[in-house]
């Protein structure tokens, strides 16, 4: 499919056959990507202060294009999941504003429908089958379980795990658990697919499977993911856009576009491959970068 090979390029990008270095991602102000595509999320000096006074974010600004694959990147603290929620809108800015400008807005002002949200941890209810765990999203809008039959089969159909549907979470591997997570974010449909370190506590074989099947759907359901990791290997593997965080307060402060050249497909040979090496050390040196970053300006 067209977006996975050739991901929208920035309008000033150089042509990729003109480039000396192919996995060098282009470098871009706070707004990357394609001007022409829809924007889907955007923040404008979102500061976010918590009741006790910690100061996690701080004048963030970004725009998520529909379509991107977009890594928050940045080391643990820096405010990545304080981002997440209030993308998703389970989290209000202190100053600053979030806008969904293309989705339905629910009447508790989210875009509930529109938003697929996956947890670091699976958070499966245990004493319930997997397919239960999957339905719930659907049960809460008020789906009765014959209504949604379908729906909910087709989500475990999308993660592999049609088989499992009567499964108990306890019978599964930490993986298959995972799945199941990512089946319940999918059921509602939703153009946003939002996962903070979904796979952090995963073995690597396991981690690497779980990244290939994000870009399948990725790829195959038309999303929008914003990814959240603190994997320079995970992001530079992943993304079509790479959001790297300056440690707390939390702010953008690279924003890079990835190039994703026609037929250079993920896949384990891309993962041998010369140009991942020289995209992760690209990507890490971004990452030490942020961590030296003044911090952003009066913010809160
Ligand atoms: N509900 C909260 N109340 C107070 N402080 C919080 C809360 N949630 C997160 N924090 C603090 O905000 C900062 C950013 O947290 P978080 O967004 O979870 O970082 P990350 O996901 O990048 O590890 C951390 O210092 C964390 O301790
Ligand atoms: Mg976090």
């Amino acid at each position: 499919m067209r977006r996975a090979l050739t991901p929208e390029t920035p309008d000033d990008a150089t042509p990729d056959d003109a480039t000396p270095d192919a996995a060098a991602p282009a470098m871009a102000g706070p707004v990357a990507g394609a001007s022409s595509s829809r924007c889907v999320v955007s923040l404008r000096d979102v500061t976010k202060r918590f009741s006790n006074g910690t100061l996690a974010l701080s004048r963030m600004t970004m725009d998520i294009r529909k379509g991107e694959f977009v890594s928050l990147l940045g080391p643990s603290g820096c405010g990545k999941s304080t981002a997440l929620r209030i993308i998703a809108g389970l989290g209000s800015p202190s100053q600053g504003t979030v806008d969904w400008p293309a989705s339905r807005i629910e009447r508790d002002g989210r875009p509930d429908a529109d938003v697929g949200f996956v947890f670091q941890e699976p958070t499966l209810m245990p004493w319930k089958p997997v397919f239960d765990n999957a339905y719930l999203p659907l049960r809460l809008k008020g789906g009765s379980k014959g209504e949604v039959r379908d729906r909910v089969m087709a989500a475990l159909e999308t993660v592999g795990l049609k088989d499992f549907a009567k499964a108990y979470p306890r019978e599964l591997s930490g993986g298959m658990r995972m799945r199941v997570s990512i089946a319940r974010a999918l059921v509602t449909d939703p153009k946003l697919l939002l996962m903070d370190e979904p796979f952090g506590a995963l073995d690597e074989i396991t981690r690497q499977k779980l990244n290939d099947d994000v870009l399948r759907l990725w790829n195959e359901k038309d999303l929008t993911v914003v990814f959240v990791t603190h994997s320079v290997f995970e992001a530079a593997y992943l993304s079509s856009r790479i959001a790297v965080m300056g440690a707390r307060p939390g702010r953008v402060v690279s924003d890079m576009v990835l190039p994703r050249p026609e037929g250079r497909e993920r896949d384990e040979a891309f993962r041998l491959s010369e140009t991942y090496g020289d995209l992760c050390r690209t990507v890490s040196q971004a990452l030490a970068g942020a961590m030296h970053a003044p911090p952003a300006g009066e913010g809160a």
